[in-house]
């Protein structure tokens, strides 16, 4: 049987305002459209795995209304068919409210029914995430969640793939658990100073978008590019580079390589509106890379 990922993580209904120019404070612009698609950095990093040929289980939950059950829809017609998405009654979907505007965007996240993600759900889903070989986190759920995560994970020699985003702190015993955090260059700076990025080592892998992907191996800097395409939405970008990574990771493939599949992927979805619209299925993924190839 193929390698378990899990995703746990968060549902969103992304409301995707596109405009020229970002609003400046206080003032009021004109738009170009508006749409609304499926997003949450837990969902897109999951279907992202599904679509590069993972098998992916997804844990999650979602609001009594109808964004909840057509995200749930979604992740169905992905091909995601183990996936525990309960419903919450009485609260709301996690909504975004992201504003994009050429090779640009802000995003507001309103947790809704990801905040109930918690230890207490998780512990009821324990053995299921213990048939993982690798389980994939980001921080739009309650931290006890990913504390219990990397408790249960590390006991059991499963591996753990953090993308600390949005930025939140964790204690360094904590970070330390993980077998690889995948912050941005933005939530680097936020969380690790020059000392935990030395503790930390080998862990971490750094995105720093159109400027490729840097991490350590044996002390060294390494460098992977990323691949110039042209931009229509970075939004998911990062998503799909964890989603894709960790698709490699349980192929066997070297951290480099791991770390250039990613990038490709990552660069096919951003030429696609939408967090998920370009995200790209193995057979393009493929096709892309082989093209390169001298
Ligand atoms: O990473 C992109 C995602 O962040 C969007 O889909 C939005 O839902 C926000 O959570
Ligand atoms: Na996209």
């Amino acid at each position: 049987e193929k390698p378990l990922i899990t995703v746990i993580g968060s549902l969103n209904m992304d409301m995707v305002t596109t405009a020229k120019t970002m609003p400046r404070e206080g003032e009021t612009i004109h738009g170009e459209s508006f749409k609304m698609v499926p997003g949450g950095k837990g969902a897109n990093q999951a279907i992202a795995a599904a679509r590069l040929g993972g098998h992916v289980q997804f844990i999650g939950m979602v609001g009594d209304d109808p964004f909840g059950h057509h995200l749930i829809k979604v992740l169905k017609n992905e091909g995601i068919k183990r996936n525990e998405v309960k419903i919450v009654p009485n609260t709301s979907t996690g909504v975004a409210t992201i504003l994009l505007s050429e090779n640009n965007n802000r995003i507001i996240v309103t947790e809704g029914a990801n905040g109930y993600v918690t230890k207490a759900y998780l512990e009821k889903l324990k053995e299921r995430i213990l048939e993982s070989t690798i389980v994939l986190i980001q921080f739009e759920i309650p931290l006890e969640a990913i504390y219990y995560t990397l408790e249960i994970c590390t006991q059991n020699n499963i591996q753990v793939v953090i993308n600390p985003a949005p930025a939140k702190q964790l204690p360094t015993s904590m970070w330390k658990k993980a077998t690889f955090i995948t912050p941005n260059e933005t939530e680097l700076k936020e969380l690790f100073t020059a000392r935990a990025r030395e503790h930390l080592g080998e862990k971490l892998i750094v995105t720093k978008g159109e400027n490729g992907v840097v991490f350590k191996s044996h002390g060294e800097d390494i460098h992977i590019p990323s691949y110039p395409v042209e931009v229509v939405d970075t939004t998911g970008a990062g998503d799909t580079f964890n989603g894709a990574f960790v698709v490699a990771l349980t192929e066997g493939k070297s951290i480099k390589d791991s770390v250039n599949f990613a990038n490709a992927a990552a660069a096919l979805s951003i030429k696609k509106f939408g967090a998920q619209g370009g995200v790209p299925n193995r057979i393009k993924l493929d096709e892309f890379l082989n093209r390169l190839r001298p």
